[in-house]
């Protein structure tokens, strides 16, 4: 079915990072085990990272496991991990098909070894797609990302020669972004939170210094690509100034 929403002219977001929340409530209120809340919203994922292609949006980041979601209980977290490493292995044909390219961002050396094996396959086998890349935030934290950064950093300096050091030694934006996961990715325009929940929840803190925040009511297993559609509209009626002044 055609979707009633329609673009406007204006730029489309180049980077849209979603916050995907509430799964937990939607099984809670349909009386259903929580997990049962998040197979529906890897549905609703899948359905949204096809919408977010056939738009022609070039990242789309998704929030799938925080550094701090290992507080859940085991079974929480052993069955979203099952998900995930079920998901990259049943849906690579999926990826494939729409040129897709899967990438991560995270401590991955902090995940499973076999999910951690997993997500590196699927990143290996997606890597020459041209078309939308997707990446997984998975054992993410905004904060634990800069620290890691941070570390890299340290660590190049470690190996220059001494006459280099202090020189490299000067702090700057551009080389701790260097530092980052992925430094080739640009900042995400659009950072979408669903679930009616008003925070950023340690989310691409560095990236999204000046990201437009669009905040959905709907929970994320009922989100659909109209509502994709209404939130790309609602960034591109925004003036974005970076700090400067209006046209
Ligand atoms: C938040 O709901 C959602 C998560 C913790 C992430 C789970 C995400 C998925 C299963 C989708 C994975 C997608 C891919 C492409 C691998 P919540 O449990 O915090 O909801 P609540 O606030 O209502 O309890």
């Amino acid at each position: 079915m055609a979707s009633s929403v329609v673009l406007a002219r204006a730029p489309l977001p180049r980077h849209i990072g979603i916050i995907m929340d509430g799964n937990g409530r939607w099984a809670q209120r349909k009386n259903l085990l929580r997990t049962q809340g998040h197979l529906e919203g890897l549905k609703t994922a899948k359905k949204i990272v096809k919408a977010a292609s056939d738009l022609h949006i070039q990242f789309l980041t998704l929030y799938v496991f925080s550094t701090e979601n290992w507080k859940r209980t085991a079974e929480e977290v052993g069955f979203i991990m099952g998900l995930v490493k079920q998901h990259l292995k049943a849906e690579l044909n999926f990826y494939r098909e729409n040129r897709i390219r899967i990438r991560h961002t995270g401590d991955r050396g902090g995940l499973p070894p076999d999910i951690a094996r997993e997500l590196e396959e699927a990143c290996e086998d997606t890597r020459s797609f041209e078309g939308l890349q997707v990446i997984l935030a998975l054992n993410y934290g905004g904060r634990d990302a800069i620290v890691r950064a941070v570390g890299r950093w340290l660590a190049s300096l470690a190996t220059e020669p001494s006459e280099k050091r202090l020189q490299h030694g000067n702090i700057t934006e551009e080389r701790i972004r260097g530092c980052l996961d992925n430094p080739d990715i640009p900042d995400p325009d659009l950072i979408i939170r669903t679930a009616g929940e008003y925070r950023t929840s340690n989310f691409l803190l560095w990236e999204g210094a000046y990201a437009e925040y669009y905040f959905s009511e709907t929970l994320w297993p009922e989100w659909t690509e109209e509502d994709l559609r209404v939130a790309i509209v609602a960034y591109q009626r925004r003036e974005r100034r970076f700090g400067g002044v209006g046209p």
